[in-house]
């Protein structure tokens, strides 16, 4: 049977949440995973370094038994440099979300003010400190991602030295913004290479792959392949995994976001694959990764199996993506 080994993957963006819900999903991501990039958007925000530091060990306790590193990130607010010389050492970046722009995220930025936001960008550049973007605006649906690119512009030609994510691109506009400006990078979420706005709402609607940004046209899955599937140096693995408890995906008032980090690197193979490109997932799912960021996460070796696997119905609750369907790559053992 045809297997494929990864070493250390890394998930550069991740929900956990928090409490049984942490518990739960926690060690889903921490058995095949190494690290992710953990998510601040907790309800209250994730802004101070006691919080910062707190919920990092909340994480370590809910995977006792695995070797898994959370890289923490904080809220983004217009900090003070001498606010973050004290948290450099507990962070490895921190998240800016438009206010309001999607869940949990209230608290963000309302105006992309370079002046107002000068000492913290500055300063996150000169520490290293990368700054990672959920890039709409609060536009037409569709066109949220393409809008934003200018804040992207004025965002890494202030700051040249500043590393800039932009986290799980949907759009063509974004994958040609990489080639643009060198401090740009990008996360791709595995959803986001399988579906288009089509599968979300075209035939009956899909409470369980809405998520933001929303899944796009063709032609952006297809850029958003492109760049994927040849590993481009600058694009990382994502999964942009956010889980909600059933009943409010299955609700009036459906809740964004994917939940896939149980079925990630499975996917994966599939798509890498299919298109004959296999040999390029692991610079996808770790290797970009260690690079741009700098991390050197301890060993882990996933092997993947070519055969049917059936997707269970939950987890704990949580439905995640392709529930109950049957999908072809399994994972073999981790060690
Ligand atoms: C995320 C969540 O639920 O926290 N939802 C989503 O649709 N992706 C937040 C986010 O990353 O936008
Ligand atoms: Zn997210």
């Amino acid at each position: 049977m045809k297997t494929h080994t990864l070493l250390m993957p890394l998930d550069m963006h991740l929900h956990l949440r928090d409490g049984v819900m942490l518990e739960n999903v926690a060690p889903l991501t921490a058995y095949s995973f190494s690290g992710a990039i953990v998510m601040p958007n907790l309800v209250p925000p994730v802004d101070t370094k006691e919080q910062l530091i707190a919920y990092k060990e909340r994480i370590m306790a809910a995977v006792p038994n695995d070797y898994f590193e959370p890289y923490m990130t904080l809220f983004y607010k217009n900090y003070d440099r001498a606010f973050l010389e004290s948290v450099a050492e507990e962070l490895t970046a921190i998240k800016l979300y438009p206010a309001g722009i999607t869940t949990n995220s209230e608290g963000g930025v309302s105006s992309f003010d370079i002046e107002e936001m000068r000492e913290t960008l500055q300063s996150m550049s000169d520490m290293g400190i990368p700054l990672c973007v959920h890039g709409e605006t609060d536009g037409f649906v569709m066109d949220r991602e393409a809008e934003f690119m200018s804040i992207y512009e004025l965002l890494a030609s202030n700051f040249p030295q500043l590393k800039i994510i932009m986290e799980h691109i949907t759009t063509k506009e974004a994958v040609a913004m990489l080639d643009k400006y060198e401090n740009l990078y990008a996360t791709i979420t595995v959803h986001h290479l399988l579906i288009t706005l089509d599968d979300v709402v075209g035939g009956m609607m899909q409470p369980h792959l809405f998520c933001k940004p929303i899944a796009k046209r063709p032609e952006d899955l297809d850029a958003l392949l492109s760049i994927a599937l040849e590993a481009h140096p600058k694009v990382m693995f994502g999964s942009d995994s956010a889980p909600h408890p059933q009943h409010k995906k299955e609700a009036c008032g459906c809740a964004a976001g994917v939940f896939t980090a149980p079925i990630a690197l499975q996917l994966l193979c599939e798509i890498f694959d299919q298109f004959g490109k296999l040999d390029n997932l692991q610079a996808f799912v770790s290797d970009n990764a260690q690079s741009i960021y700098g991390i050197c996460p301890e060993f882990k070796e996933v092997v993947l199996e070519h055969r049917p696997f059936k997707v269970p119905q939950t987890y704990a609750g949580v439905v995640p993506m392709y529930a109950g369907e049957t999908i072809s790559w399994a994972i073999e053992s981790v060690d």
